[in-house]
């Protein structure tokens, strides 16, 4: 039957094809030459068991039946057993017996010198591969290879600041800092907290006094985490953590700048170093909050 040809081929194409993505899953992704090989495999793979299919499955065989397809499946198993059959078998018995048992000479199975000399041709593919030519890297070199990736990608998550958070913000005051700090304050903050800090809709941040603590720290958070209920919206969504510490080190070099109009002081005074403070904000940890009462 024709539909049975079909479906041997579909399971043998899903079985090498499933276990080639298996593979990729686990292969790093800088090695473009293990897809090729992948590729290569799954195709002979695939070709192979046609192969098997077609020559031994012997398509008129699966056609007319049974009887074909075992004869040829037969004649395989003989071709790689080559054992006597039974009733020769006195003819290479050996002359030794113990309780009964008794020693054949037969030669040695075809199948079992296929895969001893495999191993052969293996090992000699295997020498050229890595030794001679060094076609693909030894454990070694690809170690290496990857560190080199991985320090390249450390790198770059340092760059983008992807390791900035409440333990580890800066106080950064310098001018590369200050003005990327001011260029997303413009574009973001001033609507509520003014164009110079001094305070709208959301309280002055350019006095000593801070609802949420200031430093720092405390300033990082309110930023990233905001103070929904209040009208602080979190940050952490629209600015990457590196522009979360330039934008909280502008806040905080607006310090006693005075400008026009500013609204009344609001919250405690804040100074450095002193009695730690119980946060009102839900998120993150409350060690380096530190406040002085009025
Ligand atoms: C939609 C208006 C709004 C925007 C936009 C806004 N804020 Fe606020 N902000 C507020 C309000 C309101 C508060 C006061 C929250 C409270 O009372 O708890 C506040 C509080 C703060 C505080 C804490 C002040 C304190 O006294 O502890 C900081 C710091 C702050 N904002 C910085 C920023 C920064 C930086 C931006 C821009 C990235 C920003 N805000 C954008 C409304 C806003």
């Amino acid at each position: 039957m024709k539909h049975k040809i079909i479906l041997i081929t579909a399971l043998a194409l899903m079985s090498f094809s499933s276990a080639a993505f298996a593979q990729t899953a686990t292969t790093t992704t800088q090695h473009q030459s293990d897809y090729n090989y992948l590729a290569a495999a799954t195709i002979v793979g695939i070709a192979f068991m046609l192969f098997m299919v077609i020559y031994f499955g012997n398509i008129e065989g699966i056609t007319a039946g049974a009887p074909k397809r075992a004869k040829a499946w037969s004649k395989l198993k003989d071709m790689l057993n080559r054992s006597v059959p039974i009733e020769k078998e006195k003819d290479i018995m050996m002359d030794h017996e113990f309780d009964g048992i008794k020693e054949l000479d037969n030669t040695i199975p075809p199948w079992f010198n296929i895969l001893f000399y495999g191993t052969i041709v293996i090992s000699v593919v295997y020498m050229l591969n890595y030794h001679v030519f060094k076609i693909n890297g030894l454990s070694a070199e690809e170690y290496n290879d990857e560190m080199k990736v991985a320090t390249m990608q450390r790198e770059e998550l340092i760059r983008t600041g992807a390791f900035i958070n409440e333990n580890t913000v800066k106080l950064m005051q310098d001018e590369a800092t200050l003005n990327e700090g001011k260029t997303i304050y413009s574009a973001n903050c001033s609507a509520c907290h003014g164009p110079a800090g001094g305070g709208l809709i959301g309280p002055n941040l350019t006095d000593d006094f801070w609802i949420h603590g200031g430093g720092i720290v405390n300033v990082f958070k309110t930023v990233k985490y905001g103070v929904p209920i209040k009208g602080m919206v979190s940050w952490q969504n629209q600015l990457n953590p590196k522009q979360l510490q330039a934008v909280s080190n502008y806040v905080l070099s607006l310090k006693g700048t005075n400008p026009p109009n500013a609204k009344q002081p609001e919250g405690d005074k804040y100074t450095d170093s002193t009695s730690v403070k119980t946060d009102s904000l839900k998120t993150g940890t409350q060690k380096a909050d530190t406040t002085t009462k009025k």
